[in-house]
C-alpha cells in the first residue's frame, strides 16, 4: 500500500478557532480523519506531521525519502510565500508533492498572491477549504498511477 505523507505549516494546528470566516470550522483532526477515510477507499495509508518550525518540516520531507512515501500533500501555510529552504527540499525530494491552501491565495492580500512553492510542486489546490486536501488526495492517486503505467515504481 503506497504511503502518503501529509504536512501542515505553521498556525494550522489552530484550525476551527483561528479566523473562522476564512479558514472554516474544520479542525486539523476533522481533516486527518476525513482524509483516513479517503485513504482507505484509495487504497493509501497516510502520515500525518503538523509543525509551526520550518525545520521540522524540512527534515520531515527529507525523512519522507528514508521511509519510502510515495507522495505528499503539503499546506506549508505562511511559509509558501517566502520559504526557499521549504522551497529547495520540495525540489529536492524524489516523490510528487501537492500544493494545499484552505483559502483561495490569490483572493486575499496581495503578499500571499505569489507562492515560491508551486514552481516546484506537481500541482496546487487553493481555495474549496478542508475538501481540497482530499481532492489533492484523489490527484495524487491518479499521477501515481499515470507514473506506474509507464512503468515507474
Ligand atoms: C494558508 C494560506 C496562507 O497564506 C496562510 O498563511 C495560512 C493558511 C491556507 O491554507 O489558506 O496559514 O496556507
Amino acid at each position: 500500500m503506497k504511503k502518503i505523507l501529509v504536512l501542515h505549516g505553521p498556525n494550522l494546528n489552530l484550525l476551527g478557532q483561528r479566523e473562522p470566516g476564512i479558514y472554516g470550522n474544520t479542525t486539523l483532526s476533522d481533516i486527518t480523519l476525513r482524509l483516513e477515510a479517503k485513504a482507505v477507499e484509495l487504497s493509501f495509508s497516510v502520515q500525518t506531521f503538523q509543525s509551526n518550525s520550518e525545520g521540522d518540516l524540512i527534515d520531515a520531507l527529507h525523512k519522507g525519502l528514508n521511509e519510502g512515501i510515495a507522495g505528499c500533500i503539503f499546506n506549508p501555510g505562511a511559509y509558501t510565500h517566502y520559504s526557499i529552504a521549504l522551497r529547495d527540499a520540495v525540489a529536492g525530494v524524489s516523490f510528487p508533492v501537492i500544493e494545499v491552501h484552505l483559502s483561495n491565495i490569490y483572493a486575499r492580500e496581495s503578499f500571499r498572491s505569489h507562492s515560491v512553492i508551486a514552481p516546484v510542486a506537481k500541482g496546487q489546490i487553493s481555495g474549496f477549504g478542508a475538501i481540497g486536501y482530499e481532492l489533492a488526495l484523489v490527484a495524487l492517486k491518479e499521477h501515481l498511477n499515470s507514473l506506474s503505467a509507464f512503468g515507474r515504481p
